[in-house]
C-alpha cells in the first residue's frame, strides 16, 4: 500500500489552505480543492477551462459527513450502507455551507465518498470536504494515471499525488435521488441492476445513451458537453468481429486510420496501427484501459480510429456512454450504414 505520510500531509495542507492538488481515486484522478472555499472552487474551473454551469462533486471521508453539507434521507443511508465508500455519487439538496461556486449555482450538491485509501486519507487529514472534478482539461479524456494529470495540469497546479493507475478507469456513477426513487445521470461501476437491490424505482436518464435534443435541459449539466474526444475522429463499428475486420480493412485502403480491437484480434490488422482494448469478454479491463487508449490515439498521428461499439448491458453501459460521446455518436456498420 502506498503510504508516503509526508506527501499526504503536504497535499492536505495545500488543499486546506486553498490550493489545487491532483489526487488519485479508484475511478479517475481528481483535481481537489477545499469545497468550503468559494475562491478555490472558481480556480478549479479556470484550471480545467470548465464551462461555468457544470457543477463539481464534493468528496467526503465517511458517508455521515454528508449531513454537514446536504439534506440526506433514508434512501441515502441505505445506498451508503451498500455502496459507500465506492464509485457512487449521490445528488442531494445542499446546505448553505457549500458555496454556490462549487455547485455552479444549483441548489443541489453531488456527494461522493471514495474508497481509495490515498483519497480518503487526504480528505480526512485536510479536515474539509474536497471539491474535485476529474483532473483533465475540459473536453479531454479523464486522467487514469498521474502522468495524464501531469500532461494536462503541468505548471497550473503545485502538486500531483501519484498512486499508480486507477482501478475502475471511468468516473463514478452519478445518481439523483428522492425518498424512494433513483435516476442514473451518469453510468459507472455501480450499475442500475446493483442499485435495484436497494430501491425498486431506478430509471436511467435518456442522456446516457441518446444525444440531447435541441432545447432539452440536461439533468446533469456535464451530459450536454462533447467529451473525451481524441484529436482524430473516432468511429464505433456496430457488427460482429468479421464485419469489424472487413470494415476496418476497407477504410484503411483510403484513410490514415488506427484500430482499437480485442486482444484476440491483434494479429488481424497488419500494417494498421493497432491498440488492444483488452480481452473480448473482460469488460472490467476494457473499462480500465479506455481513457488511456483515447489519449494514446492522439499520439498515433492518424486521421481516424475505429473501435467496437460496446454493449449497453450492465457494466458495459459506462463504456458505451463514454465512447458514444467520444465519437460524437458516429456509429457505422449494422443498421447504421
Ligand atoms: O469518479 C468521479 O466522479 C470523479 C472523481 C475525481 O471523483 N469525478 C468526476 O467529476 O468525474 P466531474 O466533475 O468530471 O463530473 C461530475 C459530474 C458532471 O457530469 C456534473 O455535471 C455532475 O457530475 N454533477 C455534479 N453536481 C451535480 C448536481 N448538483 N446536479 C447534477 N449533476 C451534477
Ligand atoms: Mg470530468
Amino acid at each position: 500500500m502506498w503510504n508516503d505520510n509526508g506527501a499526504l500531509d503536504k497535499a492536505s495542507a495545500l488543499i486546506r489552505d486553498g490550493a489545487l492538488v491532483g489526487i488519485p481515486t479508484e475511478t479517475v484522478y481528481g483535481l481537489g480543492a477545499n469545497a468550503y472555499n468559494a475562491h478555490s472552487c472558481l480556480e478549479i474551473f479556470k484550471a480545467k477551462g470548465r464551462p461555468a454551469d457544470n457543477p463539481l462533486i464534493v468528496h467526503i471521508a465517511v458517508p455521515s459527513d454528508a449531513d454537514k453539507i446536504a439534506y440526506t434521507n433514508d434512501l441515502y443511508y441505505k445506498l451508503a450502507e451498500r455502496f459507500m465508500p465506492g464509485p457512487l455519487t449521490i445528488i442531494l439538496p445542499k446546505r448553505d455551507i457549500i458555496p454556490s461556486e462549487a455547485t455552479a449555482g444549483l441548489d443541489s450538491v453531488a456527494i461522493r465518498c471514495p474508497v481509495h485509501e490515498v483519497a480518503r486519507q487526504i480528505i480526512e487529514r485536510s479536515g474539509v470536504p474536497i471539491a474535485a472534478p476529474s483532473a483533465n482539461k475540459s473536453g479531454r479524456p479523464s486522467p487514469t494515471s498521474a502522468r495524464h494529470v501531469y500532461n494536462d495540469m503541468n505548471g497550473i497546479i503545485p502538486l500531483i499525488i501519484d498512486a499508480g493507475p486507477c482501478d475502475v478507469g471511468v468516473e463514478s456513477t452519478v445518481i439523483k435521488i428522492s425518498e424512494d426513487s433513483i435516476i442514473v445521470l451518469r453510468p459507472g461501476a455501480i450499475t442500475a441492476e446493483m442499485l435495484r437491490e436497494v430501491c425498486d424505482n431506478v430509471t436511467i436518464s435518456s442522456a446516457v445513451t441518446e444525444e440531447l435534443k435541441e432545447g432539452e435541459v440536461a439533468l446533469s449539466p456535464g451530459m450536454k458537453y462533447k467529451h473525451y474526444a481524441p484529436a482524430s475522429e473516432l468511429y464505433l463499428v456496430d457488427g460482429n468481429e468479421d464485419e469489424f475486420e472487413k470494415i476496418v480493412k476497407e477504410k484503411a485502403k483510403k484513410e490514415k486510420c488506427a484500430v482499437i480491437c480485442y486482444e484476440e484480434e491483434l494479429t488481424k490488422f497488419e500494417g494498421i496501427p493497432t491498440l488492444s482494448a483488452g480481452k473480448r469478454d473482460d469488460i472490467k479491463e476494457q473499462t480500465k484501459r479506455l481513457f488511456e487508449l483515447l489519449r494514446r490515439c492522439d499520439e498515433l498521428g492518424v486521421d481516424t480510429v475505429y473501435a467496437h461499439l460496446p454493449s449497453k448491458d450492465g457494466q458495459a453501459l459506462a463504456m458505451y456512454n463514454r465512447m458514444i460521446r467520444a465519437c460524437a455518436h458516429r456509429v457505422i456498420g449494422g443498421k447504421n450504414g
